[in-house]
């Protein structure tokens, strides 16, 4: 992708569904054999790996112009291979569904990732606590259920895991009695699940709390349903519209999902205004000061949102301190950042940032989503032209940014894809 900085933005940008909502309500389709209307899906790779893990398991997956017709298959192959799981993670979070409703999953291991080494640990012991037996051969996990299907149990999460929690809760709505979640994750996308479950006839309690109550129906059912906005390419377009002079209006989000996120911008000098819950505006700033933020799970600063705020500190006049806590090696795009120019130091966990620096167009590489993204913005806020290697990670989750830029008034284009 070739960006050439510098260059106001001005008007409308659309926001997307949410991919990391959109993926659990495709694999939610397995369990039942009725029909599954999803709109609002993002046209992402990240979505197209799902849909095709979903037909490979033998589920009939129409695609739409805005999302998906599935309708789950009556004889499945219960199996995520390895092909599917190592280009996405996420591949992982078919095994409650399968073992819930099918009695039986067989999911490849996911092994590391750019961000960290992201066990799955916690999905299996839940799994078990619901009485499924897992053994693990050839790289593959398997859990089988007993022989009546999976039992109610209670579940307390280590430390909140936004999949493990969507996981479990797609494996305990189809099992026989009550189950408990202590220290589940609360992330908008886990309610959104409950409330695309809770249409399919599942009977769920407190999904967005700490504490989620599932008593267990014998079936599912077909039903529609409209996957939330994507917060974090929200988020992504506040801080394209704050870097660079003009104005942005950023419609159909929900700004009750980026409070934590708002709050530091406008701390940082930001003018962010709503005129609705769904709309959002933002001006160019040019008197930026440094805030600190520490990543936490939801409601707290999230960390899909941590590289593009640094980003956006580089342009900052002070220093930032940015704490990385959920994950242990998210800082990939900060050797990236440092060769465009900017002034940062990393130690342990922690990042400090000292700005404003004079960014300047550079050949930078990808390395994963949120990092693809965090360079996307310091080339829009950098002088010169910079040409961003493997987009493919961009790709992955933002639905069709350069598009959406290039509506605004950006310079960017996909030079090779
Ligand atoms: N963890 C474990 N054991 C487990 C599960 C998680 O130790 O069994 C650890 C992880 O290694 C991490 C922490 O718990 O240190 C939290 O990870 P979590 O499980 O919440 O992450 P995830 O469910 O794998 C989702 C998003 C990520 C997002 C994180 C945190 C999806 C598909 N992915 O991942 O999104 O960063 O939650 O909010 O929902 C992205 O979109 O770029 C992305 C990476």
């Amino acid at each position: 992708m070739r960006i050439e900085g510098g260059r106001p933005l001005s008007g409308t940008v659309q926001i997307s569904g949410a991919k990391n909502a959109a993926l659990p309500a495709l694999a939610a389709t397995l369990l039942t054999e009725g029909q599954v209307t999803l709109s609002g899906i993002p046209p992402v790779a990240d979505i197209r790996t799902m849909a095709r893990l979903l037909a490979r398991i033998g589920a009939a997956v129409e695609e739409r112009s805005d999302g998906y017709r599935v309708r789950g298959a009556s004889e499945p192959e219960p199996t995520a291979p390895y092909d599917l799981v190592k280009t996405m993670r996420a591949s992982s979070l078919v095994l409650g569904p399968l073992a819930g409703h099918y009695g039986r999953a067989r999911v490849s291991l996911p092994g590391g990732c750019a961000i960290g080494a992201r066990p799955i640990d916690m999905h299996l012991t839940g799994l078990k606590a619901l009485g499924a037996s897992i053994g693990q051969e050839r790289g593959y996990i398997e859990a089988v259920a007993p022989r009546g299907g999976l039992v109610g149990g209670r579940i307390r999460f280590r430390r909140p895991t936004v999949t493990g929690t969507e996981d479990l809760l797609m494996a305990a709505v189809l099992a026989k009695g009550e189950s408990v979640f202590e220290n589940a994750a609360r992330e908008p996308e886990v309610v959104d699940l409950a409330d695309l479950l809770t249409k399919m006839g599942a009977r769920i309690e407190g999904a967005g709390t700490r504490t989620i109550h599932v008593e267990g129906v014998p079936s599912l059912h077909g039903t529609e349903h409209r996957i939330i906005p994507d917060r974090i390419e929200t988020g992504t377009y506040l801080v394209a519209g704050a870097l660079t002079a003009g104005r942005l209006t950023i419609r159909g989000t929900r700004r009750e999902h980026l409070e934590r996120v708002i709050e530091r911008m406008r701390a940082a000098g930001c003018r962010i205004g709503s005129p609705d819950a769904n709309t959002l505006e933002i001006d160019g700033c040019t008197d930026l000061t440094a805030v600190d933020i520490t990543t936490r799970e939801h409601p707290g600063f999230p960390t899909d949102m941590q590289a593009q705020f640094m980003a956006l500190m580089t342009q900052a006049s002070g220093t930032s301190k940015v704490v990385e806590t959920v994950f242990e090696n998210r800082f990939m795009h900060v050797l990236e950042l440092q060769r465009m120019g900017a002034d940062i130091r990393i130690s342990g966990n922690t990042a400090v940032i000292r700005g404003p620096a004079q960014l300047s167009g550079a050949q930078v590489m990808a390395s994963d989503l949120r990092a693809s993204a965090c360079l996307v913005l310091g080339a829009l806020a950098a002088r010169g032209t910079t040409t961003l290697h493997r987009i493919y990670h961009l790709q992955r989750g933002y639905a069709n940014m350069a598009e959406k830029l290039r509506a605004v008034g950006a310079r960017v284009e996909i030079v090779d894809a």
